[in-house]
């Protein structure tokens, strides 16, 4: 009951910390790729305070700044809905890691006004971020410790649909954003911002410090542009240098407009512009200009050019260079546009992501409904039973044609009520296989090498078992263990080129006697699962068969009870839980191995976590071995 309850707590804030941390990369990931020029000015200022100079509408920057934003929102994503898990919050703790280190620094130095962890849609100072870090990677570092205990809301075959569409989706939505303006604007310049309420106003704001000089910047011209109750475009050139003059033509049409219908058109270009005569030469711009601050105008509109519309000091609407306005009538610049798209956005992302996640519900939904009706009718769970046969090293080639020749027949005539494997000697293994009806009986060898292919004398690769029609391989055999020195890391790369090979593994575990005797069977047990199992992915331990086998049990005589059985095996199945999660541990299967008998077989499969038997002794007498599979009936 209490190993319930801590169960159901840590459970709770592993998923609660996951869901936490999706939520902060989803938001930061988005504000950057909605503001990836933004970002890029950031980047710029952080390089700076290094001594790196790099103009502001540098590539490289807007490069890393797009790069940056989609691989936070990606983050968020893949924590949100439980992919790639280990993958995920390794990349997560990474990254949460290098930005304390990073906050903590700017802490310190104070080298950048703002860190820009959420664009300019959340601004913190410094002692906050660094905190809101420290925060975010103890809850990371848990989150990781436990990250088998992240909830999929899809399942592992289709979670690339999901990676890849939100990968498309905030890609493009950032070099939208970049080509365009910021799908959402959250800098102090949206539309229908009073900017000179803000100048005037005598409360401290971030709009405060606005202001527009004159060309040879003796006169202050902002009351004067802010008052005008007509509108005023400004064409904001924060970098003539790097401003791009594709849409000279538009622009100066846009003047030849104004000028007719008397609507006042400025360039607007910064203080340390020295000279304007080679780029009015480039562009043929004929419009008076102005001059602000670089940083105030690359806040105005994330475009360079990009055009400004203002009237009696709002904000009335803004223009990156690669959509300017076409207009026909001054009533044609009153036309407002757009309500705020988030609503389309989120229902962009958010509607195809929940049908993909429904159609793999429905998908994974096929196996419940057939696992409802295998339950109902056949009151049994969807674990395979099984009863094996380890024939160990007896028996001569004749001797077993023999043997599986006579089990074949008897199996036949009387249908198991479980699968039923044998595994045999290596040299035997394509005789019998002609023998057995293989929708009877499964074969399988005792061994195969840790080694692919090459010179190994004496050695049988997975491949060479596979090709003789075996479908199974017992590994791990206590016997291998000890007289033949096979260590936990020998039967990692076995085990993984049996999988690899397409072999269902038949992996043994258990503990001696002297283990028993001192209370340490369940952590032996643990280790020896940990040490050549808990690297495989679930994929691949749904072809592993699990045999324990209490080594004093084996051919001695001695039988665990079933009682002890059962406690082995139900630890064994959480030991499973807790690392593959609850699917994986309720489908594999766990035989008892070690003198089971026709007559103790019974008691010992009706326990409610034995799968079945590995049998060695008895598998070597069609009537003993029938009468342990005839435990199933
Ligand atoms: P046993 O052997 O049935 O002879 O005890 C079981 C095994 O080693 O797999």
């Amino acid at each position: 009951m209490k190993h319930k309850k801590i169960h159901i707590i840590s459970w709770l804030t592993v998923n609660f910390g996951r869901l936490l941390l999706a939520l902060v990369f989803l938001l930061s990931g988005f504000v950057k790729a909605v503001d990836p020029l933004g970002m890029s000015y950031k980047i710029n200022d952080y390089l700076r305070s290094a001594g790196i100079f790099l103009s502001y509408d540098s590539f490289y920057t807007l490069a890393f700044a797009v790069g940056l934003g989609v691989f936070e929102f990606l983050l968020g994503v893949s924590l949100l809905l439980g992919i790639r898990r280990r993958l995920t919050i390794t990349c997560t703790f990474l990254f949460v890691l290098v930005m304390t280190i990073l906050t903590a620094y700017i802490y310190i130095y104070n080298p950048v006004d703002d860190c820009g962890c959420f664009g300019e849609a959340i601004l913190l100072s410094h002692k906050e971020t660094f905190i809101k870090n420290i925060i975010l990677l103890l809850i990371v570092t848990y989150v990781a410790y436990k990250n088998q205990r992240i909830d999929r809301f899809i399942t592992e075959r289709n979670q690339w649909i999901l990676s890849n569409y939100s990968f498309v989706y905030i890609f493009c939505l950032s070099l939208y954003s970049a080509h365009y303006l910021p799908i959402l604007d959250f800098t102090d310049y949206s539309e229908n911002t009073n900017i000179r309420a803000a100048v005037n106003s005598e409360e401290e704001n971030s709009l405060k410090g606005f202001y527009l000089a004159s060309y040879d910047g003796e006169e202050d011209e902002t009351f004067r542009i802010l008052s005008d109750t007509s509108y005023t475009f400004l064409l904001i050139v924060p970098e003539v240098e790097t401003s791009d003059d594709g849409c000279n033509d538009r622009i100066n049409d846009l003047y030849d407009f104004c000028v007719e219908n008397h609507i006042n058109f400025y360039g607007v270009i910064s203080y340390s512009c020295e000279s304007l005569a080679d780029w009015q030469d480039r562009t043929g711009a004929a419009y008076p200009f102005l001059r602000g601050d670089e940083k105030q105008l690359r806040a105005m509109v994330r475009s360079n050019p990009g055009l400004v519309l203002l009237k009696n000091g709002i904000l009335q609407e803004k223009w990156s260079n690669n959509n300017l306005p076409e207009l026909e009538s001054e009533t044609k610049v009153i036309e407002h546009k757009k309500n705020l798209p988030l609503m389309q956005l989120l229902f962009w992302f958010v509607v195809p992501l929940l049908v993909i996640i429904l159609l793999d519900n429905i998908w994974k939904g096929r196996k419940f409904i057939k696992l409802f009706f295998v339950n109902y009718f056949n009151k049994t769970n969807m674990r395979k039973k099984i009863v094996a046969g380890n024939w160990k090293m007896n028996l001569n080639l004749q001797d077993g044609v023999k043997l599986a020749q006579n089990l074949n027949e008897v199996l036949k005539n009387n249908k198991p009520n479980c699968d039923v494997v044998i595994c045999t000697p290596f040299i035997h293994l394509a005789s019998v296989y002609n023998e057995i009806d293989a929708n009877v009986i499964g074969l399988g060898a005792e061994n195969c090498a840790d080694k692919a292919s090459g010179a190994y004398t004496g050695e049988v690769s997975a491949e060479m078992v596979k090709s003789t029609g075996a479908q199974y391989v017992i590994l791990g055999h206590s016997e291998r263990r000890s007289y033949y020195h096979e260590t936990a890391e020998i039967l990692k790369e076995k085990t993984k080129l049996a999988l690899a090979n397409g072999l269902k593994v038949i992996f043994c575990i258990g503990e001696v006697l002297e283990e028993r005797e001192s209370g340490k069977q369940n952590e032996v047990v643990k280790a020896q699962l940990e040490g050549s199992l808990f690297d495989l992915t679930q994929e691949e331990f749904a072809n592993i068969i699990l045999a324990y086998e209490p080594v004093w049990a084996i051919g001695t005589g001695k039988t665990a009870t079933a009682e002890q059985a059962e406690d082995m095996h139900a630890f064994i199945r959480k030991t499973i839980e807790n690392h593959f999660g609850a699917e994986a541990a309720n489908n594999v299967s766990i035989l008892y191995g070690g003198s089971c008998k026709p007559s103790n077989a019974k008691e010992i499969f009706s326990k409610e976590n034995v799968d079945g038997g590995l049998i060695g002794g008895a598998a070597l007498n069609v009537e003993d071995f029938k009468g342990i599979i005839d435990a199933w009936n």
